[in-house]
């Protein structure tokens, strides 16, 4: 399932890209798996730049605080951000992601693929993420702010950018609910009872309904 959940203002994504943009960008082989080496041209934010890292992770602990992420991804431990920058002629070819990833703080099974757009789209043309979904390919493209949420499963790719500058940042999540099947039976749940709470708050069945959400989540998570 793909899923777009707005995480920061237009203003908050322009602070950010405007702070990236002074740092000293690498070019992105450094971190492309096997397959990708070749098909990956852009540039990134090298894993030790230290204004990477607390950016990095205040946009963690922000969607940490988003109950609609929180609800679609629900996210063990999610791999520090990498900022990628795209421009005329950059792109990244057909790829699957690299199942486990290491960092310092450990490794993460990706379940969850995330890019989190920050360029505005009249800025850039091009740059398109194209998502294998199980209804077909489906491009992405997303006002500045905006994340999508995807499986790491499903081939995926960026294409070329032919005008401007995509800055964008990029993560894998390890869930609790490692199958993406379950993972959106879960949020459909989690939406109906919502929904259904505004309306009944209290009810017995939305009672009943909420702990049939949980006990599922107790069968299917891993800690
Ligand atoms: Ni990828």
């Amino acid at each position: 399932m793909l899923i777009e959940i707005p995480v920061l203002t237009q203003q908050a994504a322009a602070a950010l890209r405007a702070r990236l943009l002074e740092r000293d960008w690498e070019s992105g082989a450094v971190t492309a798996g096997h397959q990708s080496v070749h098909a990956k041209r852009n540039h990134q934010l090298p894993a030790d730049d230290p204004v990477a890292g607390e950016l990095g992770e205040a946009l963690v602990a922000a969607w940490g605080r988003i109950p609609s992420f929180v609800a679609a991804a629900l996210p063990r431990r999610v791999f520090p951000p990498v900022f990628s920058r795209y421009r005329p002629g950059d792109r990244f070819g057909s790829h699957v992601d690299n199942a486990i990833r290491h960092f310092h703080g450990g490794s993460i099974r990706t379940d969850l693929s995330a890019t989190l757009f920050l360029t505005p789209l009249d800025q850039y043309d091009g740059g398109a993420l194209l998502i294998e979904d199980r209804f077909g390919p489906r491009r992405v493209r997303l006002e500045a702010g905006t994340m999508v949420l995807y499986p790491s499963s499903s081939v995926h790719a960026v294409e070329p950018v032919t005008r401007g500058e995509r800055i964008a940042a990029v993560t894998w999540m390890q869930s609790l609910v490692r199958d993406d099947g379950q993972r959106s039976l879960l949020l459909e749940l989690d939406q109906a009872i919502q929904s259904l709470s505004a309306q009944a708050a209290g009810a017995p069945a939305v009672i009943a309904l909420t702990g049939i959400y949980h006990n599922l989540v107790r069968r299917w998570a891993d800690l």
